[in-house]
C-alpha cells in the first residue's frame, strides 16, 4: 500500500484496527516474526552500530533528538546543525541512536510524505480549470455517481473513508468487503488473508479491508490487498461485475454472490468510452511533484 498521505490515516496496513501509530507499526516489519519481514529480531545492536558508523546519520540523529546523556552544559545545549558542526558528534551524541528514536525518525519521515499536487488537485481545489482533460472530468462524474458508487468508500481528500485530520471531530475508520473472493458460497476469503476477521474473529468481518487511497494509483500496480488484480482496467471490471469471478483453482468462486460484500458493490456497465473516461480520471491522480521531491530521496 502506498505511503502517500499516510499521516491522514487513523489506521495502518490493510485490515488491523489495532495498528494506529506509525512509530509502533515500524517495529513490525523490522522485528516481526509472524511473518518474518526484515528479520532484525536479536540484531538490535547491529542496526544501531550500522547507523552509528554511517557518514550522515549520527549528525542527523543528534540534530533531531539532541544529546540526551550526559546532562549538557548551558552554553552547549543547542542542538542546531551549526552547533553540531562546531562540536563534532561525541559518544554521548551517538547514544541518541536508539530503536525508540529510530522508530520516531521513520514515523516523522513518513508523515512528511504529502501528496496534494496532482493535476486533479490543481483542477478540483485550486481552480485550474484545464489541469485535467475533458475525459478525466467525465470520469470524475462517473466516479462520484450513484451508478458506480466509488465515492462512498474512496471519499474525500484522500479517496478513502478511513481518515483523520484537524477539522474532523473524530477519526473515521471503516473496512469493507468488495466481493473479491467467495470460496465456499458463504463469503470465505483465502485463509491466509481473511481481512478484518483475522483480528476480530467476527464472521461478519470476513473479507473486510481498509479502503486504500487512490492517489498515484496509476503507478502502484498490482492492486488489492494481495496484488491479485493486475491492472486498473481489471479493477474496474471487478467492480463492474459486482464482484470478481474466479473460474478455476483453489480460490474459485463467484464474488458477486458473496453474502458479506458491501451493499455499494452492485455492478454496472460502462461503454468503452466511459471506461476510458474513468481511467483518465484515475490517471489524473498522479502527482509528479510528490514523485520527484528530492526531500524524499536517500540523504547520502
Ligand atoms: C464498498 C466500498 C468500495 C467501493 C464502493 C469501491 N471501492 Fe475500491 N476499494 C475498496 C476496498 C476495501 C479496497 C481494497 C480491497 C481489497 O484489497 O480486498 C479497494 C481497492 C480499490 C483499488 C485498488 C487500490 C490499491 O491500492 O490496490 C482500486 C483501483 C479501486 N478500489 C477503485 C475503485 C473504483 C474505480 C470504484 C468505483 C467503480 C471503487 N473502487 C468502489 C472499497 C471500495
Amino acid at each position: 500500500m502506498s505511503l502517500a498521505n499516510i499521516a491522514y490515516s487513523p489506521v495502518l496496513t490493510w485490515a488491523n484496527p489495532l495498528l494506529t501509530n506509525l512509530e509502533f507499526q515500524s517495529l513490525i516489519p523490522l522485528f516481526g516474526e509472524h511473518p518474518v519481514e526484515m528479520g532484525m529480531v536479536g540484531r538490535e545492536e547491529e542496526i544501531l552500530a550500522m547507523l552509528g558508523n554511517d557518514r550522515l546519520y549520527p549528525q542527523m540523529f543528534a540534530a533531531a533528538f539532541g544529546n540526551s546523556t550526559p546532562p549538557i552544559s548551558p552554553q552547549n545545549s543547542g542542538n542546531s546543525v551549526a552547533n553540531l558542526l562546531r562540536n563534532p558528534v561525541s559518544p554521548a551524541a551517538a547514544s541518541v541512536i536508539t530503536i525508540s528514536n529510530l522508530t520516531k525518525a521513520l514515523a516523522a519521515f513518513q508523515r512528511s510524505l504529502i501528496s496534494f499536487d496532482s493535476p486533479y488537485d490543481r483542477y478540483r481545489y485550486r481552480g485550474e480549470t484545464n489541469a485535467i482533460s475533458a475525459a478525466a472530468k467525465r470520469g470524475e462524474i462517473l466516479f462520484n455517481s450513484e451508478n458506480l458508487e466509488c465515492f462512498h468508500c474512496h471519499s474525500g481528500l484522500n479517496f478513502t473513508d478511513s481518515i483523520q485530520h484537524d477539522r474532523l471531530a473524530f477519526q473515521e475508520i471503516a473496512f469493507h468487503n468488495t466481493g473479491l473472493y467467495n470460496l465456499d458460497d458463504q463469503g470465505a476469503y483465502p485463509p491466509n488473508n481473511p481481512g478484518l476477521y483475522e483480528i476480530t474473529e467476527n464472521p461478519a468481518d470476513m473479507g473486510k479491508f481498509k479502503v486504500p487511497s487512490l492517489r498515484n494509483i496509476a503507478l502502484t500496480a498490482p492492486y488489492m490487498h494481495d496484488g491479485s488484480v493486475a491492472t486498473l482496467e481489471e479493477a474496474i471490471e471487478h467492480y463492474g461485475a459486482g464482484g470478481r469471478t474466479i473460474t478455476t483453482g483453489k480460490y474459485a468462486g463467484v464474488g458477486r454472490d458473496n453474502p458479506l460484500k458491501s451493499s455499494f458493490i452492485n455492478g454496472f456497465s460502462l461503454s468503452p468510452q466511459e471506461k476510458q473516461d474513468l481511467l483518465a480520471f484515475l490517471n489524473s491522480l498522479t502527482d509528479e511533484t510528490f514523485l520527484t521531491n528530492p526531500a524524499f530521496s536517500d540523504p547520502h
